[in-house]
């Protein structure tokens, strides 16, 4: 595994993480795995890669999410990196969802961490995950059936998914954005805003932009190619351009942040879509709401 030795990450603290880590468990269950085999089963072969993802090496793995060691390596690094805690963190946001979603698709989905989470809160619900890596899918699918949960995982391009319009009733994007160029997170909103029904809503978990901006060596953690134009970046404004109203963020334990959006019902003016506009409800938790103006443009 190539790893880049400058970061953050890499020079202090992967030697206190690797501490923690069963190195040898994790490359046991790497071996136990034929990647391909078990990919072939989400694999759309007529996907296309762009190369904003097949040419960067996120988190310092070869290759990124299209190395099936990112795969295995993903959680239990995550772990110490979603503070204070990973789980209280995604089900902090989760909980913000207002009403009962039917149809929930989660962009992005990784290693399903919170679309597992997303179904355990609304088992009535359809849930599907996407991501466009196959060894992230397979990772996902495997902690779905340990936990006995019915989720559909998806090979597909967030910014294209397939999905007929008007079909879900809560997109879902968490840990998202800050890898994608911001041209592409526009678009992957955009996509959001068409496949959710009028009046669903758009939930997404990232990186608080405000703090990274502030705290420039946060961004310097990982490999993260595209986390310095994110931090630049305002997911209010992205949501305003994708046509979302009653849009809000709110700072969740400063280093992460909560942003929501309503798809305007027909006719429905986005700047005064009524009342959706809710308090994260994690005060408790969080730091004082800081939120962002809305301005539509980057
Ligand atoms: C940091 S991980 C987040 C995974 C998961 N959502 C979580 O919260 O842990 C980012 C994921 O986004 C996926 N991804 C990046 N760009 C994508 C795109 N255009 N379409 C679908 N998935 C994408 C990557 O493959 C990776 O699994």
């Amino acid at each position: 595994m190539a790893v880049r030795k400058d970061t953050i990450f890499e020079r202090f603290l992967s030697p206190v993480v690797q501490l923690f880590i069963d190195r040898e468990g994790l490359e046991q269950f790497y071996r136990s795995i034929d990647w391909e085999t078990a990919s072939d089963r989400f694999r759309n072969p007529t996907l296309v890669y762009p190369t904003y993802y097949s040419s960067q090496n996120f988190h310092g793995i070869d290759k990124g999410y299209l190395n099936p060691r990112a795969a295995v390596s993903y959680d239990p690094i995550t772990q110490y990196v979603i503070l204070p805690n990973e789980t209280l963190v995604r089900q902090a946001a989760i909980d913000t969802v207002q009403g009962q979603p039917q149809r929930i698709l989660d962009l992005g989905c990784g290693t399903g961490s919170t679309t597992l989470l997303l179904k355990q809160k609304f088992p009535q619900a359809e849930v599907i995950g996407l991501d466009f890596s196959p060894y992230m899918l397979v990772m996902a699918d495997y902690k779905a059936q340990q936990a006995g949960l019915e989720i559909q995982f998806v090979h597909a391009n967030a910014e294209e998914t397939g999905f007929p319009d008007a079909s879900f009733d809560l997109v879902t994007a968490s840990l998202l954005l800050h890898e994608t160029p911001p041209a592409v997170s526009r678009k992957i909103l955009q996509e959001a805003a068409r496949s959710l029904k009028p009046g669903g809503e758009m939930l997404i978990l990232d990186g608080n932009q405000n703090t990274l901006r502030q705290t420039d060596w946060l961004t310097q953690i990982f490999e993260e190619p595209y986390i310095q134009a994110y931090a630049a970046g305002n997911v209010d404004a992205w949501m305003g351009a994708a046509g979302f109203g009653a849009v809000h963020t709110q700072e969740l334990w400063w280093i992460h942040q909560v942003t929501k959006g309503v798809k305007p019902l027909p006719g429905q003016d986005p700047d005064v879509t009524p009342s959706q506009a809710q308090a994260v409800g994690t005060d408790r938790f969080s730091f004082p709401d800081v939120g962002f103006p809305a301005p539509a443009f980057e």
